[in-house]
């Protein structure tokens, strides 16, 4: 009706100033939303917040548990098991069970550090006056192996493995061997990666990739995520070009697109040998100027993510990183 009465272009114009005008509103609705279910600054306010809390302290633990030799420092952790001791209480006070993975998992990382530690003959009773006794009690009753750390072989590759095996034995590896990571060996991973599906085939992603120690240094004191590791030789900086975009609901397509691409990239990396660790780019104000300008990113395009990448070494100890049963994750409607 009205596109008989309403000439095209004014139609245009109309539709144009409609998207615009709910430009805030979409944002808003974004920030409300997350908002609402996210904790606030550490704080939990639901079973959701309260699990978050206890793989990120588990995390953290798991962590400086994989640090070897010189590199480990006994003691360690006081924060996080503080932290991670308030997550745990309040799982339970929120009506979380004792059998849920995320609970099992910080209870056997617990017992994971203090094992590490009574191995080594130092005194850990400070560490467990952390814990109140009957969650100390609970968490001594758990015996599971979920938590703490593993050592892992390089897969021979003499043996290659399908996609489930790939898929599989993927971890994070934060030591990195001796030497650099070829250039060639890096155009290959990004050719693997390149045929990762992207919004109608737009394509917005780019890899810049860094091999001068000391701006990987630098940029890695800026990120954070590595802190009490050694820097590895070399850094990709995986990002999405906005221009790539065309309209407000396309806000957060491109961290959708880098998302994808940058687990092909890793797998890719996997499947040449390589040892990589994912890198939050969760960066505020200050830390998102200076890494754009240490790494000479554009304006016009936003960061996904870091990843560490480097010789692989073998064996190598890494943070076992459960995960969740598949019927945590998936949920068949209308069965
Ligand atoms: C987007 C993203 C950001 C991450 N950021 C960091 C980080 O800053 N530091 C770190 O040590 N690990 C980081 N990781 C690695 C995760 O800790 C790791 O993937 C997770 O514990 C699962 O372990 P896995 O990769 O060994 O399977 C990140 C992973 C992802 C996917």
């Amino acid at each position: 009706m009205l596109s008989r009465v309403v000439p095209a272009p004014v139609r245009r114009r109309l539709r144009s100033l409609q998207a615009r005008a709910q430009r805030p509103g979409l944002v808003l609705g974004d920030w409300r939303r997350y908002r609402q279910a996210a904790a606030a600054e550490m704080v939990p306010r639901n079973p959701g917040n309260a699990r978050a809390l206890m793989a990120f302290f588990s995390h953290s633990l798991q962590k400086g548990l994989s640090r070897q030799g010189d590199e480990f420092r006994p003691g360690f952790g006081v924060a996080a098991l503080t932290a991670l001791s308030s997550a745990m209480q309040a799982w339970l006070r929120l009506g979380g069970g004792q059998d849920d993975t995320f609970f099992v998992e910080a209870a056997s990382t617990v017992n994971a550090y203090l094992a590490r530690h009574q191995a080594l003959g130092v005194a850990t009773g400070d560490k467990e006056g952390l814990f109140p006794p009957d969650l100390l009690a609970t968490i001594r009753s758990i015996d599971s192996d979920l938590g703490g750390v593993k050592t892992v072989a390089a897969p021979p590759s003499s043996e290659p493995r399908d996609f489930a095996q790939l898929a599989a034995g993927r971890v994070s590896i934060r030591h990195f061997g001796p030497g650099q990571v070829d250039r060639d060996r890096l155009t290959q991973a990004v050719d693997i990666a390149r045929h990762t599906p992207s919004v109608c085939n737009r394509q917005p992603v780019r890899v810049h990739a860094y091999q001068d120690a000391a701006l990987i240094e630098t940029a890695l004191r800026l990120q954070g995520g590595l802190t009490g590791f050694a820097s590895p030789p070399t850094l990709l900086a995986v990002t999405a070009d906005l221009t790539a975009f065309v309209a407000a609901t396309e806000r957060n397509e491109p961290y959708v697109d880098g998302g994808l691409f940058a687990m092909s990239l890793l797998y890719a990396l996997e499947h040449l040998g390589l040892a990589a660790c994912p890198l939050n780019a969760m960066f505020n104000h200050h830390q998102d100027k200076a890494l754009r300008q240490l790494l000479d990113i554009p304006k016009t395009e936003c960061f996904v993510m870091f990843i560490a990448v480097g010789p692989r070494p073998d064996p190598v100890v890494v943070p076992k990183s459960a995960r969740q049963p598949v019927d945590g994750v998936l949920r068949i409607h209308g069965a």
